[in-house]
């Protein structure tokens, strides 16, 4: 730090309210697993177990979709849409009264900051159920296709780097198009799936709808794999989604997979530089960096390129690490041990191979997970850290000379999901952008995000989209092809 500190400011550990243990949520109740096995959420920034949750196997997960079939054909497809609609109405309102108390949980679950957690996360999460409630009652008007039906019963599995707002994205769309859901949280972050449990009964939300198990890959797959399924929505790795891929290729169920990410952050020496470099800290270091579409590889143009490395590191020798709980903090904590170990191996190939690692002066806590902002600079494309997803808070740095040398670097890559330019010029925008093969553009912006905008990617990135029009169309059958 350069001389100039904070004064702490904490938010209350006091406004959240979590239970010593939970059990699954199933037909608007809560009940013990059939075996009775459980286990333990930790707070990743100290390592203290905050709560004991119910191991959901192959027999919850057939009461749960069981529930969701019945509550799909007696209630929920029978209920008039706009009744439909108000029940996601009254969910929003509710996140939106709740909001501390879920951004509370989520910073502790996580380990994000909490001032991510409640500027981002749950504003986006509640704004989610708003824009989907507005749907309800005029998908005959959406341009897919004439009484378009719902698919049914779904299957959503989501990840630990965005836990409530990856549940938004996923059952806002669902309910509001008809459908009902059996959703399984990440084995890391299952508190404010939990949570939300409470606000489905608080809006007085038909039994069964919503099913909340928790379990970890296990819990899973016997989810992808139960017969009265009628559609898996996935977000995760790009592992675990070519699994459940293979899981689904002999069945009618249809998947959405939102799947990883190696995005290209590109700088044009036409660029305002000073934009350039906060914009490049948010794309790689917002949420530690555990971010699908996150700005992983910087593509510097070459005349600019001192000039951009030099500001970014001392904008670099700013970022606040440490207690996510504490308002001024801009890195929190990495979400688990597994996670800080992929990022340690996948980081040291980067100095094997030759590459240039830097990091700020900067003190880790001594209990829980950390990992500092870090750069690595003599990058080649060839190298493991310019090609794998590190899910971390760490930047690999490449340059180019001409702008279709920065276009092909920037689409040297497996996935597909996201990419940023930085140009003055409106002409270069919209040429990079027509070259660019990622589902999602920003330009002079990263990491922005709204319910309205498709989100979802090329090649190994994933198969369909989330969000606006695009992404109610997954849920949906006897749709009119889109045309490119
Ligand atoms: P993961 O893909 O194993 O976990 C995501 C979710 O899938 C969790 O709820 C997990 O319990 C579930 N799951 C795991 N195995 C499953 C199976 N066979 N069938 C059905 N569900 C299963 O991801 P993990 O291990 O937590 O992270 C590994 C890497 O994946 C990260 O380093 C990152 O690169 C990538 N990842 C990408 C995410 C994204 O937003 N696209 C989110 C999380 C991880
Ligand atoms: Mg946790």
């Amino acid at each position: 730090m350069s001389g100039f500190e904070y004064a702490n400011a904490p938010e209350s550990k006091a406004i959240a309210d979590i239970a010593t243990s939970y059990g699954l949520f199933i037909g608007g109740k809560f009940v013990e697993p059939k075996k009775g096995k459980s286990f333990n959420t930790i707070n990743p920034a100290n390592e203290e177990i905050l709560s004991k949750v119910g191991y959901a196997d192959k027999l919850d997960i057939d009461l749960a979709v069981k529930s969701a079939r019945s509550a799909f054909t007696k209630v929920w497809s029978k209920m008039p849409a706009k009744e439909r609609g108000k029940y996601l109405y009254r969910i929003a309102r509710i996140l939106q009264e709740r909001a501390r108390e879920f951004a509370v949980v989520e910073t502790l679950d996580n380990g994000k900051p909490i001032r991510e957690s409640r500027d981002t996360d749950i504003p986006l999460a509640a704004a989610h159920f708003f824009y989907h409630a507005g749907w309800a009652d005029k998908l005959d008007y959406a341009g897919l296709g004439s009484k378009p039906k719902p698919v049914g019963v779904v299957g959503q599995i989501i990840p630990w780097n965005f836990p409530l707002l990856m549940l938004a994205w996923k059952i806002a769309p669902a309910l509001a198009a008809g459908n009902t859901v059996v959703l399984k949280p990440a084995e890391t972050t299952p508190l404010t799936a939990l949570l939300f449990a409470q606000v489905c009964q608080q809006a007085g939300l038909p039994d069964g709808v919503v099913n909340i198990v928790t379990g970890d890959g296990i819990t899973g797959a016997a989810l992808v794999n139960h017969s009265d399924i009628n559609k898996i929505a996935f977000t995760g790795s790009t592992e675990v989604g070519k699994a459940i891929a293979r899981s689904i290729s002999n069945t009618k169920k249809s998947a959405t997979l939102e799947l990883g990410g190696k995005a290209a952050n590109l700088v044009f020496d036409d660029a305002a530089i000073d934009e350039a470099v906060e914009g490049i800290v948010n794309g790689i270091f917002f949420n530690q960096g555990h971010v699908c579409c996150a700005g992983s590889r910087l593509l510097v143009q070459e005349n600019v390129a001192d000039e951009v490395l030099e500001k970014l590191q001392k904008r670099m020798s700013l970022i606040r690490v440490g207690d996510p709980m504490d308002k001024n903090t801009d890195l929190g904590a990495i979400n688990s041990a597994e996670q800080l170990k992929r990022i340690h191996e996948i980081s040291n190939t980067g100095d094997a191979e030759g590459a240039n690692r830097w990091s700020p002066d900067c003190k880790l806590p001594s209990k829980g997970f950390w990992y500092p902002p870090t750069i690595f600079t003599g990058v080649s494309q060839s190298h493991r850290i310019a090609r794998d997803e590190i899910f971390g808070p760490v930047l690999s740095v490449l340059s180019f000379r001409t702008p279709a040398e920065g276009i092909e670097k920037a689409n040297n890559t497996m996935y597909g999901l996201s990419a940023g330019v930085w140009s003055d010029k409106g002409s270069k925008i919209l040429w990079a952008a027509k070259q660019l093969k990622a589902g999602v553009i920003w330009s002079n912006t990263f990491n922005k995000f709204d319910p309205a905008s498709p989100f979802g990617g090329y090649k190994e990135s994933g198969w369909g989209r989330e969000g606006g029009r695009h992404g109610l169309a997954g849920y949906l059958t006897s749709q009119v092809k889109e045309s490119k």
